[in-house]
């Protein structure tokens, strides 16, 4: 690819994700590969700069990940965070110890201004600290170029090698200068251009399925999610009618999503399958109200209409995906190919005969999927879907499945994401939604008694999902939206907002 490259050698850290972002933001491509790359291996992949991440271990112990040696004398420019600082100066002669007083969290420390790491920053900083252990002798050719209390060298340098070194982590964002050092030893140090832009990656991209499909066919089941919509209008650029997208309409989509998905794909280049199989679905989930019954029913089902379908379009070459970057770091530090187990239609690779996988998103973040989504001129409307279950709307309409039911739920949680949006709250809440709980209630309504459904509204803030806070919703926005929703949607008489966070809660209610 025409662009300057850095690669990250990633000994563990939790932050390893963090720092590809921050150099990627910066306009520099890089990627996080394993410690155990040889020096062959990285002189092969060209970088201008390595950074070395940090990680848990102490550098001084025999079984601690190490860097090939060789590594050090490629004469390319080296950045060492935290371990990897530590082991840099272990491994190049200097001394590393664990001290009896750590410093952990928002540290003062004070800098040595005519570092090029720290030029025009003030001497005084706060950074942030994350190690037991720290260098207490530095190797030869070394200067130390700022301290802490603690800390003799919380950042040192050899500027005739190019290699620097910080205790500290300059990645997040509590280091007050972080990124303007990180800037410095891209731009200054390595003499990084900038030239990372998605255009030119999309470009990149589409040059490189060309180059991997030739003329085979290439099977693409599109959820309507974020992921796979972007995939979609990528193979579409790159391979036009040798892709063909599945897109099974499960009768469980949002109000009008389904048209939404068809009317964005429709008018490009492949070949475009909607699969309306929505009675075929109620008609399995008839009678069924335990949830992990709900979704396995589904699931299967799933895999049965895109068989079918598969079948009818017969051999295909290349089955794509929507797999990206964190599934690909965090299932086997960033070198191991995986097929995403958690995708919205699992489970497909078994079942569909296929020579190979095209995965373009592998090496992308989600904020980048969306930019190249948008680079790609997808709608907004998709590129800023936030993510929705699989199961769909069958796990937020509690109890058995029905047609009528979902047509309650789908009118209430319209009319909520509507009212979310006008107050400009639909990106800050990551996920929101309506459920229409299995319980009915008594109420009022002009002088008449009701007995209706009581609807519960979500919404959550994230950042991966696992854990969540419920949302800070202000109480106009809801009160607005539950009073929508009691006069335009019949048989809700009762609105709750869900004020739990997960754990203990789920975010999804099923
Ligand atoms: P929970 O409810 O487990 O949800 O806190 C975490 C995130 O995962 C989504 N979710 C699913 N996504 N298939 C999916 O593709 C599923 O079966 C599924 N169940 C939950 C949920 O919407 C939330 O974003």
């Amino acid at each position: 690819m025409e662009h300057q490259f850095v690669l990250v050698l990633n000994f563990g850290g939790q932050y390893n994700q963090l720092i590809a972002r921050r150099v990627r933001d910066l306009g520099v491509y890089c990627e996080v590969r394993p410690h155990t790359l040889t020096a062959r291996e990285v002189a092969a992949l060209g970088p201008i700069g390595i950074i070395f991440t940090g990680g848990h271990n102490t550098a001084y112990h025999p079984d601690s990940p190490k860097a090939d040696p060789e590594i050090y004398k490629l004469g390319i420019p080296i950045l060492g965070i935290c371990y990897g600082a530590q082991l840099m100066a272990h491994q190049l002669g200097g001394n590393v110890i664990t001290p009896s007083q750590r410093e952990y969290g928002n540290t003062a420390i004070t800098l040595e201004p005519a570092s090029v790491l720290f030029e025009g920053l003030a001497p005084d900083q706060t950074v942030w600290m994350s190690h037991t252990d720290c260098v207490d002798k530095l190797p030869q050719g070394f200067v130390g170029t700022a301290h802490t209390q603690h800390t003799p060298y919380a950042a040192m340098e050899d500027t005739s090698r190019k290699f620097y070194g910080l205790q500290f982590h300059p990645e997040v964002e509590h280091t007050q200068n972080g990124l303007a050092m990180m800037r410095r030893f891209l731009f200054d140090v390595c003499g990084a251009k900038g030239d990372w832009t998605m255009e030119t990656y999309s470009q990149a991209l589409i040059t490189q399925v060309r180059e991997q499909v030739g003329s085979g066919k290439v099977l693409l089941a599109l959820s309507g999610g974020v992921d796979s919509s972007v995939v979609a209008a990528l193979l579409s650029q790159a391979i036009g009618n040798q892709l063909t997208c599945i897109f099974v309409d499960h009768g469980l989509m949002r109000k009008d999503e389904g048209d939404e998905v068809e009317a964005a794909f429709s008018g490009r280049e492949l070949n475009f399958v909607r699969v309306n199989a929505g009675e075929r679905f109620l008609a399995r989930l008839k009678g069924v109200t335990d949830p992990e019954s709900k979704r396995k029913i589904i699931g299967g089902e799933f895999i049965r209409v895109f068989e079918e379908e598969a079948k009818k379009i017969g051999n295909v070459d290349f089955l794509a995906q929507g797999t990206i970057y964190p599934d690909v770091i965090e299932s086997g530090a960033g070198d191991s190919a995986v097929i995403k187990s958690h995708h919205n239609v699992g489970g497909l690779p078994d079942h569909v005969d296929f020579k190979g996988i095209v995965e373009p998103l592998r090496l992308l973040f989600k904020d980048e999927v969306r930019a190249l989504g948008t680079t790609l001129g997808l709608p907004g409307y998709l590129v800023w879907r936030q993510p929705f279950p699989g199961p769909g709307l069958a796990i937020r309409c509690l109890g058995e499945v029905a047609e009528d039911k979902l047509a309650i739920l789908r009118e209430a949680d319209f009319i909520y994401r509507e009212e979310i949006a006008k107050a400009g709250l639909d990106r800050s809440i990551h996920q929101y939604f309506a459920v229409l709980t299995n319980m009915r209630s008594v109420g009022v309504m002009g002088d008449q008694r009701t007995y209706d459904y009581t609807l519960a509204l979500r919404g959550v803030t994230t950042s991966d999902f696992m854990t969540a806070d419920w949302a800070k919703i202000p109480y106009e926005v809801l009160e607005k939206a539950a009073n929508r929703i009691v006069n335009e949607v019949r048989s809700i008489n009762r609105i709750v907002y869900d004020i739990t966070s997960k754990p203990p809660g789920t975010i999804e209610w099923e």
